[in-house]
């Protein structure tokens, strides 16, 4: 089945894109990375989502039509966000779309072959992440059993070559809200770790959601049992100028593997950070588009390349934000004003961080 695009990749990334030239765009193409922070719902193709919504359409009552058509005119259209906060608004519409296990495994297949299929795939590996939701059609641990039964499927079809066998290419984060209260975050943790005791491939647990939202103090003891049961954890950390140095103190107290975004440490965390050798995931595109960084130039990706620090590139959400692996890549090599203007071996050695940052190959 042909991968499906997410739409036209468009701004900076896909400028970036488009001042490399072909020995360039092949030479980001062949080097092995791993995408290591895409949230599945912010990563489903839109004609996907379309399909989803002509399909629901036909049940009476099933979805509120007009405010998901809505919400998909924007999504094609293109956003454009003033803060972060009016990002967070473009999901209910695609929740609505992905709340049947029928719905949500479609989702998933076309967001893992978004990833990883094709003549020139978007990557070697990838740790996919999704909050679990439990919707009337089904619970929590059904949600994660169903994108799990689609990345166990995904691993075990037949290579390129047209032989049986295991890639392992995919595997599942489990996400954790910071708007969840207890009750949630600990069923979701539960889940989590019985499904790796039982050998499923979940590999980590994040935290994200509305960066304004929540107290993570009550999120330590349920990443405590997170780094007890032998799972990786990422944190999405200091993504505003609003997330205190003292909430990114505590979130570094819990011990994290990864960290996403990690826009505004101050110096004592990014003392931490650098002696820790966090790995940071990088997403540019969603950094500029959620107007948290100004410019390239002013990205904190710089502060880290040049204390040699372990990165890994990643997407975010490349349906809001019309990018793709590739073309973050290509914000790298490209020359300014399109890009960072590293060279090929400096991006080559970014690539190869991602892969060293994976919680499910190490
Ligand atoms: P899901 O977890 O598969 O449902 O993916 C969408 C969810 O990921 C959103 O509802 C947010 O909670 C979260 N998310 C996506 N992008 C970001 C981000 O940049 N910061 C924090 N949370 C995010
Ligand atoms: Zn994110």
């Amino acid at each position: 089945m042909p991968r499906e695009s997410t739409g036209s990749i468009a701004g900076y990334c896909s400028s970036a894109l488009n001042s490399l030239t072909p020995s360039q765009i092949t030479f980001l193409q062949s080097l092995p990375k791993a995408e290591l922070h895409a949230h599945l719902n912010g990563s489903i193709p839109v004609s996907v989502l379309q399909d989803l919504a002509r399909e629901s359409a036909t049940i009476p009552g099933n979805i509120d039509s007009e405010a998901v058509q809505s919400g998909l005119e924007k999504l094609l259209n293109g956003i454009e966000l003033r803060e972060i906060n009016e990002f967070f608004g473009l999901f209910p519409a695609i929740y609505a779309l992905t709340s049947t296990p029928a719905a949500l495994a479609r989702a998933t297949r076309s967001v893992l072959q978004l990833f990883l299929d094709g003549p020139t795939p978007e990557c070697t590996y990838l740790e996919l992440r999704s909050t679990p939701r439990a919707t009337p059609h089904m619970t929590r641990r059904k949600y994660v059993e169903v994108v799990l039964h689609e990345i166990d499927r995904f691993n075990c079809t037949a290579d390129g070559n047209g032989n049986g066998g295991t890639r392992e290419k995919a595997a599942l984060i489990v996400s954790l809200d910071r708007r969840m209260n207890a009750a949630v975050a600990k069923e979701c943790v539960d889940i989590a770790v019985s499904m790796r005791k039982k050998g499923r491939k979940v590999v980590g647990v994040d935290l994200c959601g509305d960066p304004m939202e929540g107290d993570m103090e009550e999120f330590a003891d349920y990443f405590r049992q997170v780094k007890d049961a032998g799972l990786g954890v990422t944190l999405h950390i200091a993504e505003t100028t609003s997330n205190t140095p003292r909430e990114t103190l505590q979130l570094l107290s819990f011990a994290p593997d990864r960290l996403g975004h990690a826009t505004f440490l101050d110096d004592e965390a990014k003392a931490i950070v650098l002696r820790d050798k966090i790995c940071i995931e990088i997403c540019l595109t969603s950094n500029l588009l959620c107007k948290t960084v100004t410019t390239l130039d002013d990205h904190h990706i710089r502060y880290y390349l040049k204390n040699n620090h372990p990165i890994a590139i990643c997407t975010d959400d490349p349906l809001p934000f019309r990018n793709s692996l590739l073309s973050e890549y290509a914000l790298l090599l490209a020359e300014r004003p399109f890009g960072l203007g590293l060279s090929e071996d400096e991006v080559r050695k970014v690539a190869r961080g991602s892969l060293m940052g994976c919680f499910g190959l190490n």
